[in-house]
């Protein structure tokens, strides 16, 4: 076997860089000898590049080791092609049995060997590469499949089935910590409406797991409409949740709603006067939006001013109530992010619901690599109004 050797100071940055590209063995120990670190490395490791970076080579012996590999390091055995490694995604998701990648376009031409890896790696029957921005009222990917046939799949999450088509539907496995925050929640006896229900998101936690009494699940898109309804089925739900196939603007009925869920459609904000008309007094709007980092919180309290301004009509106009800021949110707001200090009033904003109820912004986490890739971007929000204080 081949060994790489380093001086002791200079090995762990050397063995990232041989590891990065595939070259260490994993099943063999890295050893010292006088002030030297020996590194085990696989058959195909270049000896040029190990030179290029001041190693030597020898040949030798290394005790055997019980090792975990990552389905990223198997795949990149599997393939074999140690001069794209660096290349390769690290990051996929795997929705059911179906795995997305996003595949850079020079990678192309090994689209379907690479894929292979992966799929075998990763235990995937089918694998798609994501090519273009989700996008669009519908919120539809940009995929391509590069290896299998199939793209229908049901993915398994938090004890609830989701079936989709992933070709032709989004499913966001991120931003756990709020599905499951969601899903803790205590909601007998309430009416949910879900206004961008998609295949079930967030109706089928409310349904099943908080225990709404009704949930109105709206969505706009036919194909998300009819997942939909096979989830609220393979859920066993059909008796809670009520789907509507069309424009949530188009919802007829006010003070109906214990409970909004607003989701993110990056317009968010347009539906703001929508989810006031739909929730009782004393109910709760989860809502979720993103603003500019120069223009937040700002913005946020405006779009929520003048959506609460709007159906002040129905309600008497309570005292000016506080805005909060808490949880975690990237970028401007990292005290609160990082719980240091006490959650700080912000602002303050008309609140149209009970005096003692308050309006409240909650930036929780789990998006911030989202948030870092999009530069315009600031934060998540949710509006929980008079969440704190219930009555029931
Ligand atoms: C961000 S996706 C939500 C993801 C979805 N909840 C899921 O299952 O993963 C937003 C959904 O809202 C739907 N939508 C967008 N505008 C809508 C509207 N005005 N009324 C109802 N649904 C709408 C889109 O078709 C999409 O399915």
């Amino acid at each position: 076997m081949l060994l790489a050797k380093i001086p002791r100071g200079e090995a762990e940055a050397f063995r990232k860089k041989l590891a990065r590209r595939g070259m260490v063995r994993k099943d063999r120990r890295i050893f010292e000898r006088d002030g030297m670190v020996l590194i085990p490395l696989r058959d195909e490791a270049d000896v040029d590049y190990i030179a290029s970076l001041g190693g030597g080579i020898e040949e030798g012996d290394a005790q055997e080791r019980d090792c975990y590999r990552s389905p990223f390091e198997v795949a990149c055995e599997l393939l074999s092609r140690p001069e794209v490694v660096d290349r390769l995604p690290r990051k996929y998701e795997k929705v059911g049995d179906v795995l997305i990648l996003r595949l850079p376009e020079e990678l192309l031409p090994l689209g379907e060997e690479i894929a292979s890896a992966y799929a075998q790696a990763m235990g995937s029957r089918v694998v798609l590469r994501e090519s273009g921005r989700i996008n669009g009222v519908h919120r539809s990917p940009v995929m391509e499949v590069l290896y299998g046939q199939g793209t229908e799949t049901v993915h398994f999450e938090n004890g609830l089935y989701y079936k989709l088509d992933t070709a032709r539907l989004m499913f966001s496995s991120g931003n756990i910590d709020e599905k499951l925050r969601m899903a803790s929640l205590d909601c007998r006896g309430e009416t949910v409406v879900d206004m961008f229900a998609g295949i079930g998101y967030w109706t089928l936690p409310f349904a099943v797991h908080a225990r709404a009494r009704k949930v109105i699940a709206c969505e706009i898109n036919p194909v998300a409409f009819e997942y939909l309804r096979q989830n609220v089925a393979l859920n066993g739900v059909e008796h809670i949740v009520q789907p509507v196939l069309g424009d949530n603007r188009d919802l007829p009925g006010e003070g109906i709603a214990d409970r909004v869920m607003m989701g993110y459609v990056r317009t968010t904000h347009r539906f703001l006067e929508k989810a006031f008309s739909l929730v009782r007094p004393g109910g709760v709007i989860h809502y979720q939006d993103t603003f500019p980092l120069a223009v937040y919180p700002e913005q946020a309290l405006e779009h929520l001013e003048r959506a609460s301004g709007g159906a002040a009509h129905r309600g008497p106009l309570l005292p000016r109530g506080e805005v909060l800021l808490a949880g975690r949110v990237a970028h401007g707001a990292r005290r609160a992010r990082d719980g240091l200090g006490p959650r700080r009033p912000l602002a303050t904003a008309r609140c149209l619901h009970q005096q003692e109820q308050r309006l409240m912004v909650v930036v929780p986490g789990g998006r911030d690599q989202l948030l870092h890739e999009r530069s315009e971007v600031a934060a998540e929000v949710h509006l929980l109004a008079g969440e704190l204080p219930r009555h029931r």
